[in-house]
């Protein structure tokens, strides 16, 4: 089986961290968000994976590399002809898929537990197409399946008043025959291809169409809510053995519960750092109380600060007597003291789209 994960998109609702980050390489658990796919993808088994990217693009082949620090063959295509849908980004990869059957991974889902059982599902059930399943309290967000004695009978995108409480996640897995439901499909009234007319195609046509319900945790990380969720989950959830002190921490300084800290990183005196909580490589951190459910990234400069259940990307610089919860600061964002220059105030340079709770 091959894997197809989505890399591309505009991401709009994360501005203004989208505005010059691909949302699939924001850091979570201090990883970008498409490496904890591409490490559940091959925990399933499965090597051969395509991504697709925004024309031009190519950060993410930078980061990700051609897939051997997974034991994986990760090969990037552009998504050409504009946003099309998700439903048009097998279309475009058909040739590399060359007849296999597919998972197809929406990178921005995060998900905990493994997706081994899920794909083995697929083959042993002899499915032409599967599902995963969630249930969530706002079903009309999302694909939603009708389900009739146990068994799927239609779906319907974004409906006004859903069908059941199940949300259709970003996992899917495909026979081939993804390509004849496509030939008959044409884009919604949101002008996209959509996944659902595809399942739609495989349940009128008879087909064996399945689905498994996602038991732990899922979440669609579409607004800045959703990537805060999502880190102190993933935060939670790394194995104990994955956590290591690599950087020096000084003796007055107190580290409690699951704390990852990189090469290089400070941990200065009386500061408290309470997991679980990941600090990157070459931080400096002094008289400050970081956790829990933070992340922070490689070069971050934090002093005289409170941080709680926030993200805080590379080379920020964080200096202010203030506690700042569930926050996202961007790479290179300085955020400092009003007290310590004249005049007294606040001095805001703001991007477009950013939020500020002063
Ligand atoms: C897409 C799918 C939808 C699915 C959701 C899961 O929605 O169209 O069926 O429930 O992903 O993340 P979109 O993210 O395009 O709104």
């Amino acid at each position: 089986m091959k894997a197809i994960l989505t890399g591309g998109g505009r991401a709009t609702r994360l501005r203004p961290i989208t505005y010059t980050w691909n949302k699939h390489l924001i850091p979570l658990a201090n990883k970008p968000m498409i490496f904890h796919a591409i490490e559940k993808v091959v925990e399933a088994g499965i090597t051969d994976i395509a991504i697709n990217t925004n024309p031009g693009e190519t950060e993410l082949q930078k980061y990700i590399g051609d897939g051997s620090k997974w034991g994986a063959n990760i090969h990037f295509f552009e998504q050409r002809g504009g946003p099309l849908g998700i439903a048009n980004v097998p279309k475009q990869a058909e040739e590399w898929l060359n007849g296999s059957p597919f998972l197809f991974y929406l990178s921005d889902n995060i998900v905990l537990g493994s997706l081994k059982s899920f794909a083995d599902h697929f083959i042993n059930g002899n499915f032409d197409a599967l599902m995963a399943l969630a249930r969530v309290s706002d079903p009309h967000r999302f694909g939603v399946p009708e389900i009739v004695d146990g068994k799927i009978v239609y779906l319907e995108e974004k409906p006004a008043v859903p069908k059941s409480s199940y949300a259709v996640t970003g996992l899917y897995l495909f026979s081939p025959e993804f390509f004849d439901a496509y030939s008959t499909i044409a884009p919604s009234a949101r002008g996209e291809y959509e996944i659902t007319d595809i399942y739609n195609w495989f349940l009128a046509n008879k087909r064996n169409v399945g689905y498994q319900e996602i038991t732990g945790w899922w979440k669609d990380t579409g607004k800045p809510d959703d990537l805060l969720e999502a880190n102190a989950l993933l935060l939670n959830d790394r194995a104990a053995g994955a956590v290591r002190n690599e950087g020096s921490v000084d003796e007055t300084a107190i580290i409690q519960g699951r704390v990852s800290i990189g090469k290089g990183s400070v941990i200065g005196a009386g500061c408290l750092v309470r997991g679980p909580v990941s600090i990157g490589s070459d931080c400096v951190i002094e008289r400050s109380c970081i956790g829990p459910f933070t992340s922070i990234g490689n070069n971050a400069r934090i002093t005289d600060a409170e941080i709680d259940h926030s993200i805080i990307f590379c080379d920020a610089t964080i200096s202010c007597k203030r506690r700042l919860v569930d926050a996202l600061i961007g790479k290179n964002a300085i955020v400092t003291s009003a007290e310590d220059t004249k005049p007294n105030g606040h001095k805001l340079i703001i991007g477009d789209n950013a939020v500020v709770e002063l």
